[in-house]
């Protein structure tokens, strides 16, 4: 939700900021920003829209701090875009998060005679500390003293122009991460953004003040002020840029790379997952917990625990667990499921969790995330960065680390690795022309329709979650998803003649009551259409049939692919923003 870019260093500050804020931009694309430092003056150059110029129209200088915008208090429009100004134009800021008191701060402001030009919450903060600067000597001690009267999750960035090369920032909640090159320093949500420059990360805790001076910084407890000492971590990752590479889409790239991610989510020996195992042997009850498409692969993961493994595991959306905190013990087990690490409603919870004195086990894609950092038992998929909103690559691959866990705490973790090797393979032969054209077809014949429906039991259950939701995201229909037994309890009302009704089928238990509940709504007009293994490619049933790369014990995640492509392909005849979805960010790091 919102992305933050700082440098001090000998390049050109505004190019190295413009390139590390199109790398975020994944966070947030209403608008952004650039502020530099030029000999004493600030010069800002602020946009609405996406980022689609290559240098900005600002003077070459060695400090920029730079922001990319995902609206939450005020209008999309270059007013609230960050970063604002002070009143006396002697800094200017940006923030990522929401000032939760906000409107009790501004109104203590205004009657201090202070004026607001935006409607955001961020200029509270700028005002704030402008009327801290009269009681404080340096504009340091100022932030510090204004960061800690917000309430809420927020991180800020702030760029000062009586001295030259000083930024100041402030972390809590939202991430911020800290790079060491030769030729500068860097500040940002996500190390992504100078990965190509950088390996030598410090990833700040809540409430970290960084004060950067020239080619120097400090970081200090903003609570206390006091100095901190700080480690150095090394990225082991092999990000250099990132490209689209020969495709026209990130989201197609990330779908294909699903033939590779599958088997990196499974790179683990035996003795990697004794940790984790015996937690959850011994926990009393193991939540598994994430938002949107994480939460979708919190049930799967679940739902292998409970099938496979006989474990006692719930999954429970992050957002709605509250409700189970009354029965939440210290004996149990919370598994947080998340692509970003950063998911604000994920983290929250895990805070609770650990009050209560659980441990807290993690599946995450980022590496030194807060989820990653805060977790006793850690355990990164390595699905590589993945830059479209709508996650593809990562669902599969932390239902496929649940599975691996799953067979492993039955001693069939040699089946598990080959199970998924057969997944990968099956994906490997998937994606070629053939099955991209007999999807498209689909794609081209329902793309007037508003209202579809996905059937799903057993293990393409969450599948159908899963699968309607993406394609929400990307083509903006009406997509349901929703087990085949509740058919009858009240959906089968809104089929009528040529409602599109896809079904999930593989080989398993559950076919049977797939291909019943498909002959209800066929019987009822529906445009029928089966998703899943070939061998029920012929079912009277089905209308239309996507055969997927379907496989034993994970058919499900085998059969999601399908709806992730038609998602792509429904979204591209639509002729929608794929990579970037109207309203939504990647990252949800505020509540
Ligand atoms: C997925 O397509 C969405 N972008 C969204 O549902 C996402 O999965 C959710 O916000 C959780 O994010 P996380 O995995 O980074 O925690």
């Amino acid at each position: 939700m919102c992305g933050i870019v700082g440098y001090v260093g000998k390049k050109n500050s505004s190019d190295i900021v413009l390139d590390g804020l199109k790398t975020l931009e994944y966070r947030g694309y209403d608008s952004w920003g650039i502020a530099v430092n030029d000999n004493g003056k600030l010069d800002v150059f602020k946009k609405v829209g996406e980022i689609n110029i290559k240098k900005v129209p600002l003077p070459k200088t060695s400090s920029a701090i730079g922001h990319t915008r995902w609206a939450t208090h005020g209008g999309v429009n270059e007013i609230n875009a960050h970063p604002h100004f002070s009143t006396r134009r002697d800094f200017v800021l940006a923030q990522n998060g929401i000032v939760e008191n906000y409107q009790d701060l501004k109104g203590k402001l205004i009657m201090k005679g202070y004026t607001f030009d935006t409607e955001t919450d961020t200029e509270v903060i700028v005002r704030l500390i402008e009327e801290k600067r009269k009681s404080n000597e340096t504009l340091k001690d100022s932030v510090r003293d204004a960061f800690n009267e917000l309430e809420g999750r927020n991180t800020v960035i702030v760029l000062d122009s009586s001295k030259e090369d000083h930024i100041i920032a402030v972390r809590n909640g939202s991430p911020l991460v800290l790079g060491i090159g030769k030729d500068g320093i860097f500040l940002a949500s996500d190390a992504l953004a100078f990965a190509k420059y950088t390996k030598d990360v410090v990833f700040l805790d809540n409430y970290d003040l960084v004060e950067i001076n020239g080619n120097e910084f400090k970081i200090y407890d903003a609570k206390s002020g006091i100095r901190k000492e700080y480690k150095v971590t090394k990225l082991n990752n092999k990000i250099k840029g990132i490209s689209k590479g020969k495709y026209s889409h990130f989201m197609i790239k990330e779908i294909v790379e699903q033939k590779d991610t599958v088997l990196k989510a499974a790179e683990y020996s035996e003795d990697d997952l004794k940790a984790i195992i015996e937690a959850v042997r011994n926990a009393n009850r193991v939540y598994i917990t994430g938002a949107g498409t994480a939460g979708f692969a919190s049930g799967q993961i679940a739902y292998y625990l409970r099938n496979i493994a006989k474990v006692d595991a719930l999954d429970v959306r992050s957002y709605d667990f509250e409700t189970f905190l009354p029965i939440l013990t210290k004996n149990d087990l919370v598994i947080a499921v998340s692509q970003s690490g950063e998911t604000a409603d994920t983290i929250e919870i895990l805070e609770f969790a650990k009050e209560k004195g659980c441990k807290i086990g993690c599946i995450v894609n980022v590496e030194g995330s807060t989820i990653h950092r805060m977790s006793d038992y850690k355990y990164l998929i390595h699905a590589g960065p993945e830059i479209c909103v709508a996650s593809t690559k990562v669902f599969t691959s932390q239902c496929v680390f649940g599975y691996l866990l799953a067979k492993s705490m039955v001693n069939e973790y040699k089946e598990a690795k080959s199970y998924i090797q057969d997944l990968s393979d099956g994906l490997s032969d998937y994606f070629n022309e053939k099955s991209f054209k007999h999807i498209k077809k689909l794609a081209k014949k329902i793309k007037d329709n508003e209202h579809f429906f996905i059937l799903g039991k057993g293990q393409n259950s969450y599948i159908s979650l899963e699968g309607a939701l993406k394609v929400k995201e990307i083509s903006y229909k009406h997509f349901e998803g929703f087990s085949a037994g509740e058919l009858k309890h009240g959906v089968i009302a809104l089929v009528e003649d040529d409602t599109p009704v896809f079904s999930i089928i593989s080989d398993d238990k559950d076919s049977k009551d797939i291909i019943s509940a498909t002959e209800e709504v066929k019987a009822r007009g529906a445009f029928t259409v089966g998703v899943g293994d070939s061998k029920f490619k012929n079912e009277s049933c089905f209308k239309y049939f996507l055969p997927t790369a379907s496989n034993k014990e994970l058919s499900g995640l085998a059969n999601v692919v399908a709806f992730q492509l038609l998602s792509y392909f429904l979204a591209d005849s639509l002729g929608n923003s794929i990579d970037k979805p109207r309203n939504l960010a990647k990252s949800v790091t505020v509540k």
